[in-house]
């Protein structure tokens, strides 16, 4: 479990090695991406490609991979690691300069990374089984580009660690007109007479595939309504139910928002109904 993709050669973790000069190192100048895979089947391939060509654009890196040389990369890491349940994670960083530059170099060949790593069982709908999360709040203090999947991940890494230090799975974060943008490492929901609420896409939030494919299914299966619109935290502390979404931990239903048990700490009946239709749904993507 530890062959690794670098720049055209697959080997060891550990004989993996980088220049100290990649921008990547020294600015946090890439893009990346994590796709999960069960038993060598690839979930939301295609959009999470299409997702990190969108964020190489948006920041001029120029790799021009098709999405048949990355599907090779992550077949190759895949089969070399054991399948089972894996996330490929997939980073391209704009390269190793000779000095350390603020502009965009010429003439440096991206750097491209990726690896597979283990991942829990798929989620499966079934209340007996999911564990809720508990999650704190906090003013969500990154950067107005939070479009772009990008490799530099200290504001994320300093709101997920803040939930993290007091004991919480997530940290849901929050705008300064006190609306919900979305949590460290996933996208944030709520529930409120039966109708799914989520933020829409803008440059607060990252266009999680998850999100697409359960509001995309969601809206294909009819039977729960879907709203994209601005959620204030009061109507989070109101909602019946919380929930936030990301590529391996697919929908999680969230029990505790700030000590403050939601839907007095039981797992919700639209949670259940959504994770049911995003699990028999998923493999369309
Ligand atoms: N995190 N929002 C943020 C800030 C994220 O980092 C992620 C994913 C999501 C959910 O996106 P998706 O459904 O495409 O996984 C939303 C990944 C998994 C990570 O950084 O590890």
């Amino acid at each position: 479990m530890s062959i690794v993709y670098l720049n055209d050669a697959y080997l060891p973790m550990v004989e993996a090695k980088i220049s100290p000069m990649d921008r990547g190192f020294l600015f946090g100048d890439g893009i990346y991406e994590v796709v999960p895979s069960y038993n060598g089947q690839m979930i939301g391939f295609a959009p999470h490609i299409d997702r990190m060509n969108n964020g190489m654009e948006a920041v001029g890196i120029e790799l021009g991979w098709s999405h048949q040389q990355w599907k090779n990369v992550c077949d190759n890491l895949i089969e070399k690691n054991g399948s089972g349940n894996l996330s490929l994670y997939l980073h391209v960083s704009r390269g190793a300069d000779t000095k350390r530059f603020h502009a965009y170099p010429e003439d440096v060949e991206p750097t491209v990374f990726a690896f597979a790593f283990e991942i829990p069982p798929e989620p499966v709908a079934d209340k007996s089984k999911v564990v809720g999360y508990k999650v704190a709040t906090s003013r969500d203090l990154r950067w107005e580009r939070c479009q772009i999947k990008s490799t530099a991940l200290l504001g994320n890494v300093m709101h997920f660690q803040h939930g993290y230090q007091q004991g919480a799975n997530e940290t849901l974060l929050y705008n300064e007109r006190n609306e919900l943008t979305e949590a460290s490492a996933c996208n944030a929901y709520i529930v409120k007479n039966g109708v799914v609420i989520t933020p829409p896409l803008d440059n607060q939030i990252l266009p999680g595939i998850t999100r697409h494919i359960l509001l995309d299914l969601l809206r294909k299966d009819g039977s729960i309504s879907v709203e994209e619109r601005a959620v204030t935290m009061d109507e989070v502390f109101d909602a019946d139910e919380v929930w936030v979404t990301s590529s391996s931990k697919e929908v999680v239903p969230v029990v505790e928002v700030d000590g403050k048990p939601v839907n007095h700490g039981k797992i919700g009946d639209v949670w259940l109904v959504a994770q049911t239709i995003y699990s028999a749904g998923k493999l369309n993507y």
